[in-house]
């Protein structure tokens, strides 16, 4: 994805209003390297639209979508929009020669029946699409021309996991437990994510059918049984893994993999035994993962942890076009 000069590099958001958006409009407007050129949402209202917490920070109107502005106006173009409405802006983008981050899952899944089955609303796959996991994905996002970032779950998921999976450590299928607080929602309200609904409660969801579970088997290259839950917590994820390690595997060999694979990741925090845990990461685009090894079954039990809209959504979206730009990968996140 190779760009002009990063000190000229234009970009702008489509689906600025909603909660990943926001996150990127903060990050954006005050990242060094770029110029923050529109942020855009839906056609639902004709006048621009002011963005009363981010005063100060960008106070320029947000825009209804205009596509042709987008390619007109900038270098890279970051969706933060529903995938339905992604999938139909993308390839016009693409084909305008923007190059695109994109944060919904239109993209996520690759083989296209099984896309199809997960987000039916999404079409075939433009060419030079790569997913992209900052910690893992670095060097083929580089050619990219759109960046299909992960999903919120599949990311703590992934970054804890990926390590041991690809040394060859990990047995059979694995467990995922997660809990989310509500904001991974999105802002239109619902009758789950109502305050007098989700105050008080925990509440399991979306059981063999939420999409982020073939994303991460996809990912993975193995079976998943994923769990998410909502917390009352406005943000944050909290993920308790249960795998089992290959026959013979020592905690200190766990310990040596995990290390060796995030020796140069800035954003990958591991705490070992310390357990991370939710208010750690808030508002960072850290994600911190600690495990324990159970010497007596062989069992392995990471904890990982990543605010939503940063490290989840936003935060590793600007990480990645960071790495595309040939950027610190800190620039603007820290
Ligand atoms: N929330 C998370 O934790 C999270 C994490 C990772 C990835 N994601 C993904 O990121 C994307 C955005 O998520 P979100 O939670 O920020 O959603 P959201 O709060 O519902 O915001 C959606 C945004 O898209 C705009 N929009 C909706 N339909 C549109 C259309 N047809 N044309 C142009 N703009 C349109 C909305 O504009 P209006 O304000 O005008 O309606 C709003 O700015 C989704 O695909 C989601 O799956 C979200």
């Amino acid at each position: 994805m190779g760009t002009a000069s990063t000190s000229t590099t234009r970009v702008a958001i489509a689906g600025a209003t909603g909660y990943a958006g926001q996150e990127l409009v903060r990050i954006l407007a005050r990242h060094p390297a770029v110029r923050l050129v529109a942020a855009m949402s839906s056609g639902a209202t004709s006048t621009p639209r002011p963005m009363p917490a981010l005063a100060r920070i960008w106070d320029d109107p947000v825009v209804p979508l205009d596509i042709d502005r987008l390619i007109a106006d900038t270098d890279i173009v970051f969706l933060a929009l529903p995938e339905a409405a992604s999938a139909d802006v993308a390839p016009k983008l693409l084909a305008g020669g923007r190059r695109v981050i994109d944060l919904s899952g239109a993209y996520r899944i690759r083989d296209n029946a099984h896309r199809d089955k997960w987000y039916p609303a999404t079409g075939p796959l433009p060419d030079g699409v790569v997913y992209g996991l900052a910690e893992r994905d670095a060097l083929s996002m580089k050619t990219a021309r759109l960046i299909s970032c992960p999903g919120c779950y599949p990311t703590a998921a992934l970054v804890a996991l990926s390590p041991l999976s690809d040394a060859g450590l990990l047995s059979g299928s694995v467990i995922v437990d997660a809990k989310s607080g509500v904001s991974g929602a999105g802002k239109a309200p619902s009758d789950r994510t109502h305050f007098s609904e989700n105050h008080g409660s925990v509440a399991a969801y979306g059981l063999f059918s939420h999409r982020h579970g073939p994303e991460i088997e996809q990912e993975l290259g193995r079976e998943v049984t994923f769990v998410p839950h909502l917390v009352p917590l406005d943000r944050g994820i909290l993920e308790t893994i249960y795998a089992t390690l290959v026959p013979g595997t020592t905690a200190a060999r766990v310990d040596e993999v995990m290390h060796a694979a995030y020796a140069d990741a800035p954003f990958v925090r591991l705490t070992g035994s310390h357990l991370p845990e939710i208010k750690h990461v808030a508002y960072t685009n850290f994600c911190d993962v600690g495990w324990k090894v159970d010497a007596h079954t062989g069992r392995i039990i990471l904890i990982s942890c990543l605010d939503n809209l940063v490290k989840g959504a936003a935060g590793q979206a600007v990480q990645n076009m960071n790495i595309v730009l040939g950027l610190d990968q800190r620039t603007g996140l820290l």
